[in-house]
Formats: structure tokens, sequence, C-alpha cells
């Protein structure tokens, strides 16, 4: 159901683009598809930009009867990808390179979706220049906005989002933090030889407490979205300087 739903949302947003796809990608490993939305570039389009996070929720090991509401892990991901999306289409944005919007499939069972298809770009030597990934993003655990994740992730691209925080956020506070662990689909791009970086919504050690229970819901975030925004403006500044391109009417 999440897969056909943001299938179906992606799908809406991008009526007016003919040239814009969205598809479903089935899983040898997982019945679930992840979907992925391509902008074709217009001078590079081999180059491919990745953003993406995961779609599937969970409410813990022993979680098949209870609710996995997600909001912060990942719907919040997600509805910063849409609104990148969203705000790219309606300005009839052209990237140069390819740029590739990801929902991946079963990262709560083993990051399996985003390893299937990081594996497959590299075996078929697709040139990713960067991928982005966004997983929880709505809670305001720390003092400071944004934490770029500073293990499993390419330090010269962190560098980059790092300049994009100060050049189009700023204000805001940015930090750095780890997961000790290769903690969410960001580390199946790396494991494979792809810059890739996680900028997240504070400290590890002071995130969303409520995430992988029927608890995680918006109103442990306040009831709105302003702390994803910042992630959303951050994604979408991403996008800009690494596919470039232009907008038009
Ligand atoms: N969003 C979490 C990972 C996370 C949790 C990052 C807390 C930073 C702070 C992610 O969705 C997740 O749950 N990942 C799994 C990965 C595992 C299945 C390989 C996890 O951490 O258990």
């Amino acid at each position: 159901q999440s897969a056909t739903w943001i299938h179906d949302r992606w799908q809406e947003l991008a009526a007016s683009r003919p040239d814009v796809t969205v598809e479903y990608y089935d899983h040898h490993i997982t019945n679930q598809p992840s979907i992925i939305l391509t902008i074709p570039g217009t001078t590079l389009p081999s180059e491919v930009v990745v953003l993406g996070g995961h779609q599937d929720s969970t409410s813990g090991s022993n979680c098949s009867n209870d609710r996995a509401p997600g909001e912060d892990d990942d719907a919040s991901g997600i509805a910063a990808l849409t609104e990148v999306i969203h705000v790219a289409l309606k300005l009839n944005y052209h990237p140069a390179r390819t740029v590739q919007f990801m929902a991946y499939a079963a990262e709560e069972s083993g990051l399996l979706g985003s390893d299937e298809i990081a594996r497959a770009y590299a075996n078929q030597h697709v040139n990713v220049v960067g991928v982005l990934q966004l997983v929880m993003t709505n809670y305001k655990g720390s003092s400071g906005d944004i934490y770029l994740i500073n293990d499993f992730t390419n330090a010269a691209q962190n560098t980059f989002l790092g300049n994009l925080v100060d050049a189009y956020l700023p204000g805001l506070v940015r930090g750095t933090t780890a997961c000790g662990y290769p903690c969410s689909d960001h580390a199946s791009w790396w494991s494979v030889g792809y810059a890739a970086s996680f900028p997240f919504e504070s400290t590890f050690s002071q995130s969303n407490p409520f995430i992988h229970s029927p608890q995680d819901t918006i109103d442990k975030s306040g009831g709105n979205a302003q702390h994803a925004l910042k992630f959303a403006k951050l994604g979408a500044a991403y996008m800009a300087e690494l596919a470039k391109g232009g907008v038009s009417n």
C-alpha cells in the first residue's frame, strides 16, 4: 500500500511532464517494490544524482499486529523528497544531469531495496555522481538544526553539503554525528563505492525515541513539519547545485 500510494502521488506530480517517469523497481529479495522517479538530464544524461529515503516502516521486532505509523522514520524523509519533486516539476526544472528520486523498499528488514538497487547500478557501471539520504527529518532532538552523519558516508560530499547549508540556509546551526553502524540506505551506496551523504535531524543519541513503535506520530514533532522543511530545502539545493540545469515557464 505504501508503494502504491507513493507511486501514484509522484505520478500525479509528474502529470505535466511527459519526459519524467515514475516506475516500480521490483526486487528479488522482497515483495515490496521500490519507486523511482526520473527527471532526465539535458546535457549530461548519463550522470545521475540520486535523492532517496525509505518507504517502509516498522513497529519493532514483535510488530506483526502493531500499527507502524512511521511519521519520522521515514514518512518525514519521503515527504521532504516529495516536496522537492513538487517544487522542481512546478518550476519546470530541467537538470543538466539526470536526477532520480527513490523510495526504497524494506529498509527496516536490512536495507534490502537500496542494497539491490545500488549493486545493480554498480554492476551496470551507472555513473552516480552523488547520493543524498533523507531519513528522520522532523524531530528536533538537539539544539542544532542539521547533523551530517560522518560514518559510512563520503567526506568530500559532506563538506559540500555543509557549504550548501551555509549558503542556502543561513542561520541554521549544523553539526556532525555518527550512527556507529550502517544504519540506513546511504550505506548500501557507500559500500559499492558511490558518494553518499546523510543529513540527520539531531545527534544520534538525541534522535527520536519513538521510532519503531506505534508512537512514531506527528504530535511528537509538535504537529507540524517545520524541521523537515529544512531538509527539503537542503535536498532542493543539493539537486540544483549537483545536477545544475535550470527552470523555465
Ligand atoms: N532511521 C533508522 C536508523 C537510525 C536510527 C538512524 C536512529 C539514526 C538514528 C532506520 O530506518 C533504521 O531503523 N535502520 C535499521 C537498519 C538495519 C535494519 C540495518 C536499524 O537501525 O535498525
